[in-house]
């Protein structure tokens, strides 16, 4: 079967959706693998958004996603790498279809950067590759 990693970004887990996406998850079907809350230095991020380098708001989103704790977890079943984007909905807050993580929890704020609650991988080559970096034990 297929995995998948899941981050709540620290928005979500400043604002206490980390229950509700766990929720939503395991209401789905999935099963969690693997659940650590953990603050997450540059340099990992770096290696984890290492496809956006040289974009424009590569600098602001690794500020963001260092600047407290988030809640990273491998999640597994059949096609969960799609299922779990699914979930999510689109990566605009304002244009996330409701009933999606991001529709439900997420808005835009006026950040520099899109906060939207969460981040799944978008391929399962990418979660094979985010899982090593995130999990190297698993
Ligand atoms: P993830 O699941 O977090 O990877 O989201 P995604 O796959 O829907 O988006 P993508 O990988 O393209 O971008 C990663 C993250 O960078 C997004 O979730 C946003 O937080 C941020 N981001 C993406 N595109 C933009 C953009 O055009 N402007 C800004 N400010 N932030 C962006
Ligand atoms: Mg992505």
């Amino acid at each position: 079967v297929q995995r998948t990693l899941v981050l709540v970004k620290p928005d979500g887990v400043a604002r206490g959706n980390v229950g509700e996406v766990l929720r939503r998850i395991e209401a789905k079907g999935y099963t969690l693998v693997a659940l650590e809350l953990r603050q997450a230095d540059e340099a990992l991020l770096a290696e984890h958004y290492a496809e956006h380098a040289g974009k424009p708001f590569v600098r602001p989103l690794i500020e963001f996603m260092s600047s407290g704790p988030l809640v990273a977890a491998v999640v597994e079943g059949q096609r969960v790498v799609e299922g779990f984007r699914s979930l999510a909905g689109a990566t605009d807050p304002t244009t996330a279809a409701p009933g999606t993580i991001r529709g439900d929890l997420a808005r835009d704020w006026g950040a520099q950067v899109i906060e939207n609650v969460v981040h799944g991988s978008d391929s399962p080559q990418s979660a094979a590759r985010e899982i090593a970096l995130w999990f190297p034990a698993l």
